[in-house]
């Protein structure tokens, strides 16, 4: 591929998530979105139509070995997600796979295997680390401004926010679990890049289920399906060791009997300063004359918006033969951490982490 061609994506995965690739790769220069495939091929031709996508694929293997592709996009239930990047990577496809990157960690290894065996690009699409805040806060943590950061605690504790109860949302063996894997993966995962990547080695937590399987605690995302059923967890607190002392705290809800703001967060805290994240705010905390004062982030007013900038990032990794920011091994490191946290609520016990590949 010259480095001025067109970079030629397939979309598997015309769902909700397919819909926003669709319309953030309208406004990403140098690729775009050209075949289009999902299970339920009505949708895919109607979002076809109204994308102008020339290629709709009725069976995802055509789609797979369309040689005319550098790229796909995976966005559909998770049990696929394993299966599906492993077969675009084995057909020389570069893979943005949305999150969480596998159903466990015994999946998600086998994509990491597959990785390193084709040559290509396989990133997950963690589109918080490409917020605003985000940026503005990792510039300042990288310039040393919380010197070492040796503690943080994340979550997204939703009160009443269970997802499509009965759909794949909830059924474990589609989805690999509840609100862990739906928000516990993106907080992991934003809170460990902002930490700089520390080695988690062992992981304490608890995981209980009090609404889902009474049919409470429902929210507004994603259709009912009361023929279906509710096997996951609706609450999750977790206790994460690294290998360089410093520790993370976890804990996330889709449901609970607390007075929460429903947003997600991150507070970090070093030996120079701190830092957090509520929902799309931000700020430095450091002391001026032993005062401790706070200092707020502010959004550019021209924000294109963070998963421009993420599929922007992709395209570059492809063009530049980098290794995505969200790699395929810090997409293991949350898997590792879930399943930790679910054998430790069975066993009762702290988790040592495998992180043999
Ligand atoms: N990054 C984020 O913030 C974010 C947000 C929403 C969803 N997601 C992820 O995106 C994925 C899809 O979620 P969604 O909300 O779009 O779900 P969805 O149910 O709206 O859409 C999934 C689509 O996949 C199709 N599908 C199912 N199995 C398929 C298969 N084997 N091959 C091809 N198509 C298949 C379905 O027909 C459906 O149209 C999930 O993994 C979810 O975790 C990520």
């Amino acid at each position: 591929m010259s480095n001025d061609s067109e970079i030629r994506i397939g979309l598997i995965g015309a769902g909700n998530i397919g819909k926003v690739h669709l319309e953030v790769f309208e406004q990403v220069k140098g690729a775009s979105i050209v075949a289009i495939h999902d299970a339920f091929l009505p949708l895919a031709e109607q979002r076809a139509q109204q994308y102008g996508i020339q290629n709709v694929h009725d069976r995802v293997e055509n789609l797979i070995h369309d040689d005319r592709l550098d790229a796909v996009i995976i966005g559909v239930p998770n049990t696929f997600h394993a299966p599906l990047a492993i077969q675009a990577l084995e057909a020389s496809k570069h893979v943005l796979l949305e999150k969480p990157m596998a159903l466990n960690s015994a999946a998600a290894k086998d994509i990491v295997r597959a990785e390193r065996a084709s040559g290509k690009i396989a990133m997950i699409a963690h589109q918080m680390r490409w917020q605003w805040n985000t940026i503005q806060l990792k510039e300042q943590i990288e310039k040393g401004a919380l010197g070492s950061i040796y503690g943080a605690k994340t979550g997204w504790l939703r009160r009443k926010g269970i997802p499509g109860w009965g759909t794949w949302f909830t059924r474990n063996s589609e989805s690999g679990g509840g609100p862990l894997i739906d928000l516990g993966v993106h907080m992991l995962d934003l809170a460990l890049y902002l930490m700089g990547n520390p080695k988690p080695i062992s992981v304490s937590g608890s995981t209980f289920a009090e609404f889902g399987p009474r049919k409470k605690g429902i929210g507004t995302w994603g259709k009912p399906d009361w023929n279906g059923y509710f096997d996951v967890e609706d609450l999750a607190m977790a206790f994460i060791k690294m290998d360089d002392g410093s520790t993370l705290s976890l804990d996330v809800s889709w449901a609970v009997h607390m007075d929460t703001d429903n947003q997600p967060f991150v507070h970090l805290m070093g030996s120079e300063g701190g830092a957090s994240i509520v929902g799309n705010s931000a700020k430095l905390l450091t002391e001026i004359f032993d005062r401790a004062v706070d200092v707020p982030l502010n959004q550019p007013a021209d924000d294109e918006g963070d998963r421009v900038r993420l599929s922007r990032h992709f395209i570059e990794c492809i063009r530049e033969c980098k290794t995505p920011i969200s790699s395929v091994l810090t997409g293991l490191a949350n898997n590792l951490i879930i399943d930790a946290i679910f054998e430790s609520s069975r066993s009762g016990k702290e988790v040592v982490l495998d992180w043999n590949i």
